[in-house]
């Protein structure tokens, strides 16, 4: 299964992904998760605002399409099924995304700005195993400490909520787009991202298996 999952800053698209990668026996394939393992990769050569990803990354703006559609690539060619998450990001890399690949499923996590700041802001994320957690919806037992592996839970560097305001208006302009296209194309299911992570769970799957 080819399955690619929309949604703002914040929707629930790692959490969801993970789930999905394992109930169907795929790869989870994420743009975001890739940059943060490579946020200090020099790409000066590349001719870019900025000499790493992660400065980009800090100040919630996309990191150029250059960078972002090589990681993509690499990563395609190399699984046979997969979960695409946080990309594509702007039209050009839906473009870029129809040269390379075909999908199954195109799913939208909608969820409501106010939702979205809440949920970013308290985020914690795992240092040793990268598992999610929120302080108010997903909290672990012990406060600060990971359920899965014990390790330190920490905030993202751009889920400050300054940073989160501007991550939502950049999608606002890029990303929204994107979910018009696949849309317009027809190819699109809308499944309401504020409901539980097992709701959501459950609407991704009948849409990805219908
Ligand atoms: P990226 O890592 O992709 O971040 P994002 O798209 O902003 O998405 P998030 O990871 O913040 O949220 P999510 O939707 O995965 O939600 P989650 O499941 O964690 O990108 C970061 C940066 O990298 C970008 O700003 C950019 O600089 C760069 N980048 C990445 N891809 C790029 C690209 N293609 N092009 C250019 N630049 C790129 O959930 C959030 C919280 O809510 C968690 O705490 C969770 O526990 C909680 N939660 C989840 N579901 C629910 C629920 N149903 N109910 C209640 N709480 C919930
Ligand atoms: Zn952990």
């Amino acid at each position: 299964k080819h399955i690619l999952l929309l949604g703002p800053p914040g929707a629930g698209k790692g959490t969801q992904s993970k789930r999905l990668a394992e109930e169907f026996g795929v790869e989870h394939v994420t743009t975001g998760d890739a940059l943060r393992a490579n946020k200090g990769m020099d790409i000066s050569d590349m001719d870019t605002e900025y000499d790493t990803p992660g400065e980009y990354m800090d100040a919630g703006a996309l990191v150029p399409d250059t960078v972002v559609n090589a990681i993509v690539k690499e990563a395609l060619t190399t699984a046979g099924g997969y979960v695409l998450d946080g990309y594509p990001r702007n039209l050009d890399q839906a473009e870029f995304l129809s040269e390379i690949t075909d999908l199954d499923a195109v799913v939208y996590l909608a969820v409501d700005d106010d939702e979205l700041i809440t949920r970013l802001t308290g985020r914690r994320v795992c240092e040793a195993c990268g598992e999610n957690f929120h302080v108010e919806f997903e909290p672990p037992e012990e406060p600060g400490v990971c359920d899965e592996c014990g390790g330190e839970l920490v905030q993202r560097e751009d889920d400050t909520e300054e940073t989160a305001r501007e991550r939502l208006s950049v999608y606002e302009e890029n990303t929204a787009p994107v979910i018009e296209h696949y849309r317009e194309a027809g190819v699109l299911t809308d499944v309401n991202g504020e409901a539980s992570p097992d709701a959501v769970f459950d609407a991704i799957v009948d849409a990805v298996e219908s």
